[in-house]
């Protein structure tokens, strides 16, 4: 059996009155700040430069030097011997690139994927071979491969590298 409710007059006032002040309340909240606070926005493509690639503020001149080194070293693009013009040698046995820079280069030098994915030029730059990856495309992200576990079974984790030199 249903227990038996009964409103008293007090009752049914103090009902009516909190749903009247909810109902207020969902009309007075400013309208900007409920889609702030519930609705995700994209805000576009940012304009202006791309606030990045740069040194962290406040370094000594030598934190500065060493800064300048590592970027110049980052942007080297490298060849075998370092006999095609603007290279320096050093490329292979085995590499993913010829530069660092080449890859991290979105939205500034240290970044991220370029839109057109270089590795796929550079597997048969300078007559080289080398077969391109299923995973690796032209439009898609520049990709590394780790592997869980080395031939040996212990474990692994590390870059490996996807051409040789050799093609
Ligand atoms: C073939 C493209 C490619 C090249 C060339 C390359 N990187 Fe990367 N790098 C990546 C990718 C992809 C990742 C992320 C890999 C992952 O986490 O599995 C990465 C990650 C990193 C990270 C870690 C960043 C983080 O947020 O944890 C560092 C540091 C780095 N790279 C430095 C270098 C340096 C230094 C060189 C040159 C010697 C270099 N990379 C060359 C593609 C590249």
């Amino acid at each position: 059996m249903l227990p038996k409710v009964r409103i008293t007059r007090r009752g049914l006032g103090a009902i009516v009155l909190a749903i009247g002040a909810g109902l207020l309340m969902t009309a007075v909240l400013p309208r900007e700040v409920s889609s702030d606070l519930f609705a995700a926005r994209d805000p576009g493509v940012r304009t202006g430069p791309a606030g990045a690639g740069g040194m962290l503020s406040s370094r000594t001149a030598l934190e500065q030097q060493l800064f300048g080194v590592g970027l110049e070293a980052f942007e080297e693009v490298q060849s075998v011997q370092g006999t095609i013009p603007q290279t320096e040698a050093g490329l292979g046995p085995r590499f993913n690139l010829d530069s660092c820079a080449g890859c991290h280069a979105q939205p500034a030098i240290g970044g991220t994927s370029p839109a057109v994915n270089p590795q796929v030029d550079v597997a048969n730059k300078e007559l080289a071979t080398n077969v391109i990856p299923f995973f690796v495309t032209q439009n898609g992200p520049v990709r590394e491969a780790r592997f869980k576990f080395k031939p040996n079974g212990t474990p692994d984790g590390g870059v490996h590298a996807l051409f040789t030199i050799t093609g």
